[in-house]
């Protein structure tokens, strides 16, 4: 008999194909062995007798209960193989569309606002040649990095551990140096309001802070306030402490911000892509009992 499990995200026709070649999809909490799930997906583990591992859709699972789950030994796997090099490159989007004010004059074009010429009203900062900081150096942080030595740029970075490349840095250090700061961080108890007025109060008055990590690594009240004093340029950011972003955020005034809807790593490849890395975890842990990306390995134990 086939393993039953719930599907909760949507899959793509190929991701679908292997999974049901492998399992049997069930609606019912109560059957299923595993999971595919999301960002948003939130189990209710009591009324999960059976379920022995996850596969998340994500490389982030700060949703997921780990504890709990690793308490019942319940395997939690994802995909972050396949998403690293589309979110480098959205948040190097978001460092050139801040720096350069991509949405605010598209907006100023759009709105019938542009006057011959380009003023030094228009002017932006460049992106080339300066110096990026990026905090957290793992698989994306290092993608964000090798993007900005391509435009030239010096890169510092801090990372828990010692690493060949040159660059690494205190956290103080790279925010009074750098030009862009740009957060990689996944989400812990030591990453929470990692950036708040202090650490904004380092950066350079011509700071542009990029945050594709989590929105909680920010201190958003501390960042509107560092937006609206100017003690920082701009920022771009993909995240939020609440997602969706509310109407009423005092961020959606400011257009020295460039926000997008968490989408770092939305493109179609790389959805189709994380799908199947997915369906292939679950394959892995419940058809051959050689369960690969496991976050908390402790449950396996
Ligand atoms: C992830 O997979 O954790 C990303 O945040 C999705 O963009």
């Amino acid at each position: 008999m086939k393993p039953k499990v719930l599907v909760r995200h949507s899959l793509p026709q190929a991701a679908l194909d292997e999974l049901r070649a492998n399992f049997e999809e069930t609606e019912d909490p109560e059957q299923a062995e595993g999971v595919v799930g999301f960002l948003s997906t939130s189990l209710d583990l009591g009324r999960m007798p059976r379920l022995r591992a996850v596969a998340t859709v994500s490389a982030g699972y700060d949703n997921y209960d780990l504890p709990e789950l690793t308490r019942r030994r319940i395997a939690l796997m994802n995909c972050a193989d396949a998403l690293t090099e589309t979110t480098a490159d959205l948040a190097f989007a978001l460092m050139l569309a801040s720096a350069r004010r991509v949405a605010e004059l598209d907006a100023l074009v759009r709105s019938g606002g542009w006057k011959p010429g380009a003023g030094s009203e228009l002017y932006g900062l460049d992106v080339h040649g300066k110096t990026l900081g990026v905090v957290g150096y793992g698989r994306i942080g290092s993608a964000i990095a090798r993007r900005g030595k391509g435009f030239g740029m010096e890169v510092l970075y801090t990372s828990r551990r010692p690493k060949e490349t040159p660059g690494r840095v205190v956290l103080d250090e790279l925010l009074r140096r750098s030009d862009f700061v740009c957060l990689a961080v996944p989400l812990t108890p030591d990453t929470d309001r990692l950036i708040g007025s202090r650490e904004l109060g380092l950066m350079k008055p011509t700071g542009i802070l990029v945050n594709i990590a989590r929105g909680r690594v920010v201190d958003e009240s501390a960042l509107v306030e560092a937006l609206r004093r100017q003690t920082i340029r701009a920022a771009g950011l993909d995240v939020y402490e609440e997602e969706p972003l509310s109407p009423t955020s005092p961020l959606i005034g400011m257009p020295n911000v460039v926000l997008l809807p968490h989408i770092g790593s939305a493109t179609q490849e790389t959805r189709d892509a994380m799908a199947l890395a997915s369906v292939r975890n679950l394959i892995s842990c419940l058809v051959h009992g050689e369960p690969r990306n496991v976050v908390n390995s402790e449950a396996l134990e």
